[in-house]
């Protein structure tokens, strides 16, 4: 029966498992830390977005990040070199990856602190 393991992989908390999927998927452009700094990203006219910069992404909602994950750039009116995760990803996933997103804000604001941890 796969309904278990399903469960346990998106329960709260999991995030190693969702820092694999924005490794493998996302940090091909957006670094792995969410800096903007993936090895792809010098190739692309448009820089992408830096998902620890709390500045930028603490003014988003997870409405407008589940959208842009989900439909792409372009559904938002941005660039389409942000590509469209909604076919290969699940609504939990997409949730999972928001997550994720919004924990390297955090660490992001904790280290400029000064606060090691
Ligand atoms: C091919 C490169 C590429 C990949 C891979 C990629 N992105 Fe992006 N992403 C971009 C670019 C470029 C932008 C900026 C678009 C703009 O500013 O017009 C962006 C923007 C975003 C934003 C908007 C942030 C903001 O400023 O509001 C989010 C959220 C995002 N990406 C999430 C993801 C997630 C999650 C993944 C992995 C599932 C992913 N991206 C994979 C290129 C990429």
């Amino acid at each position: 029966m796969v309904l278990f393991p399903v469960e346990i992989f998106s329960a709260e908390g999991n995030a190693a498992a969702r820092k694999k999927i924005y490794k493998m998927n996302c940090s091909p452009c957006h670094g792995e830390e969410g800096k903007g700094d993936g090895v792809g990203a010098r190739l692309l006219p448009v820089k992408p977005a830096v998902h620890s910069d709390g500045n930028i992404m603490n003014n988003r909602s997870d409405k407008y990040l589940s959208k842009i994950i989900s439909k792409g750039g372009s559904a938002v009116g941005r660039s389409t070199y942000m590509p469209a995760w909604g076919g290969l990803f699940s609504d939990q996933q997409i949730r999972d990856l928001i997550a994720h997103i919004r924990s390297l804000t955090r660490s992001l604001s904790h280290s400029s602190k000064g606060v090691d941890r």
